[in-house]
C-alpha cells in the first residue's frame, strides 16, 4: 500500500441513501475540530480499510469548515471501491486525504456547467461559491428519469434557482451540447461531467473552447489492445518494454521503477510525468489540452509511436 501523505482522520457521521444506488457520505473530523479547506470542484481520496485509495468528488460547500460530504455510486463490475465503501457504517474512522483539485473554476465572467448521472457532485461544491460571491452560472443537467436525478436532496436548496435546466431522456428532452456550446461567449468557461459519451460529445463540439472547457469523466475507455511499445527514460537512460496488454505504469513498476500513483485510473494526476517525445493517447479523465501536450499519465495512457521518451 502507498504511504498515505498528508492523510486527515475523519468519521463517517450520516450515510444517506440516494437514487442510482448512490450512498451520500458525510464526515467530520472526530473531535469536532475544522476540516482542512478545500476549494470548488475539489476532490479526496480516500484510504478505504483494505488498503483500496479511491478518489470521490466534494458535493459541500467549500464554506463549510466542518464537514466534507461525498456521493459514492455502486459500480457492480466495479474494482471493489465502492461496494467496499457502501458496506462501511456511521461512525466508522475514515482516513482521506487533503483535498485536491483538478477540476476547478476557470478565471470567466459566467460558468456553464453540464451534469450527467452523479456528474453533478463537483458542481454542488462550485454552486455555493459562485452565489456567495454572485458570479453567474447555469446548470444542465441530464438524466434518464426526472426521479433519477442524482443528489436530489442536496440539489433541493437550489430548487428556485430559474438557471438549472433538466434534460430527461425517457421523455425525449435530451440536451444538445453543441446548442449549449454554440452560445458561449468568450469570457465564459464550460465544465462537463458525466460518462465518456458526454465527454466525448463535447470534446467534439467543444474543440473552439481551447482550455475554457473543463471536463471530468467517469469510466476509463479499454485500452488494453493497443500495440507494444517501448518507454525511453531520458534520466537513467534505461528503455522498458511495454507489451500488449500491460500499462506503462505497470511496465515501468516491473523494471523496477517507482513512479508515484494512486487512483490508477486517470483521475488524481499523482503519476502525471513529462513526456519528451513520441505520440501519446491520452486517456487520463482530466487534464486539459494544454498540459496533454506536455505531460502523459502512465497509469492508463500509452502511445501510438514504437518508443515514448519520458523525463525519468
Ligand atoms: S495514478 Fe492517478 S492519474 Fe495516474
Amino acid at each position: 500500500m502507498r504511504n498515505r501523505i498528508h492523510s486527515v482522520t475523519t468519521e463517517i457521521v450520516s450515510i444517506e441513501d440516494d437514487v442510482n444506488n448512490i450512498k451520500i457520505f458525510t464526515l467530520s473530523d472526530p473531535d469536532g475540530w475544522p476540516l482542512p479547506s478545500f476549494m470548488p470542484g475539489a476532490h479526496l481520496d480516500i484510504y478505504l480499510p483494505s488498503g483500496l485509495i479511491r478518489q470521490y468528488s466534494l458535493c459541500s460547500d467549500p464554506n463549510n469548515k466542518t464537514q466534507y460530504m461525498i456521493a459514492v455510486q455502486m459500480e457492480i463490475e466495479g474494482r471493489g471501491g465502492s461496494s467496499e465503501m457502501h458496506n462501511l457504517s456511521e461512525g466508522m474512522i475514515l482516513p482521506v486525504s487533503l483535498p485536491r483539485n483538478h477540476f476547478s473554476l476557470g478565471d470567466a465572467k459566467r460558468h456553464i456547467f453540464i451534469a450527467g448521472g452523479i456528474g453533478i457532485t463537483p458542481f454542488l461544491s462550485m454552486l455555493p461559491d459562485l452565489i456567495s460571491k454572485e458570479i453567474d452560472w447555469e446548470l444542465h443537467i441530464c438524466a434518464k428519469f426526472g426521479e433519477k436525478i442524482s443528489c436530489q436532496s442536496l440539489l433541493k436548496k437550489y430548487e428556485k434557482e430559474p438557471n438549472i435546466y433538466k434534460y430527461i431522456s425517457h421523455g425525449g428532452n435530451r440536451l444538445s451540447i453543441e446548442k449549449v456550446i454554440s452560445k458561449i461567449k468568450s469570457d465564459e468557461h464550460l465544465y462537463c461531467c458525466g460518462p465518456s459519451s458526454m465527454i466525448n460529445d463535447a470534446n467534439i463540439n467543444g474543440k473552439a473552447l481551447g482550455d475554457r472547457l473543463h471536463f471530468e469523466k467517469f469510466g476509463i475507455d479499454e485500452h488494453l489492445e493497443d500495440a507494444a511499445y517501448q518507454v525511453v527514460l531520458k534520466k537513467s537512460g534505461s528503455v522498458v518494454k511495454v507489451p500488449k496488454g500491460q500499462t506503462m505504469l505497470g511496465a515501468l513498476r516491473v523494471a523496477g521503477f517507482d513512479v508515484p500513483a494512486s487512483c490508477e485510473g486517470g483521475i488524481c494526476l499523482e503519476c502525471k510525468t513529462r513526456f519528451l517525445a513520441g505520440t501519446p493517447i491520452h486517456r487520463d479523465l482530466v487534464m486539459q489540452p494544454s498540459d496533454r501536450k506536455e505531460f502523459i499519465t502512465p497509469c492508463v495512457s500509452s502511445c501510438s509511436s514504437e518508443s515514448i521518451e519520458l523525463d525519468l
